[in-house]
């Protein structure tokens, strides 16, 4: 493990730095292998927990890529996952007959992946398929399956750092663990 001071809010460190390197390295790979004939590739960063991310994977991409983002998200916020998404700031871009890939953070429940699929399907995308850093399957309660995935996590571990926060916190962390109760 390189020199990290780790936060004293974080109990373990379930991904470290080089971790989460190499695995995005392996992702970007998966991406250029799958998009090697398209023209016309949106990547979508689900905003903000993509962010780190993202930025690690399009690093790898030699596919040529538009860069678009979107915030989604339950309606009363916090860490509980309602049963309503909505959009709070959509795409820029018009992604009709192109293909498109969602990047997002964590698929948990699969609330809020499932509603924003049916969302952009409905733009008539030539193609949609959904990357995911990390893939809580024990904790579904809407049936989704990320086409793929960094790495999976137990139904219990609330994770921060690399992107997820605490109550918007603790995003900045090069690594990813688990909190202090
Ligand atoms: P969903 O339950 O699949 O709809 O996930 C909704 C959102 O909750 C994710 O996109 C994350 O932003 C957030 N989330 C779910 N699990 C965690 C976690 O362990 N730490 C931080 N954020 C989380
Ligand atoms: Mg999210």
């Amino acid at each position: 493990m390189r020199n990290e001071t780790v936060d004293p809010r974080i109990e373990k460190i379930l991904f470290s730095q080089e971790q989460l390197e190499k695995r995005i390295k392996e992702l970007s790979e998966w991406v250029n292998q799958t998009y090697k004939d398209s023209s016309n590739l949106v990547v979508v960063g689900l905003l903000k927990g993509c962010l780190p991310f993202y930025a690690q994977l399009i690093k790898n991409v030699n596919v040529d890529l538009i860069t678009d983002f979107m915030i989604a998200s339950s309606y009363d916020g916090g860490n509980k996952s309602s049963g309503n998404v909505k959009i709070i700031l959509d795409l820029v871009t018009n992604i009709e007959g192109k293909d498109v890939l969602i990047v997002e953070d964590i698929v948990d429940t699969g609330r809020t992946i499932s509603k924003t699929v049916s969302i952009l399907k409905s733009r008539n995308p030539k193609t949609l398929k959904v990357l995911t850093l990390l893939n809580k399957p024990s904790n579904r309660i809407v049936s989704f399956e990320p086409d793929n995935y960094g790495f999976l996590v137990e139904k219990d571990d609330f994770v921060v750092g690399f992107g997820f926060d605490d109550e918007e916190k603790l995003r900045q962390l090069p690594y990813i663990g688990t909190i202090k109760e």
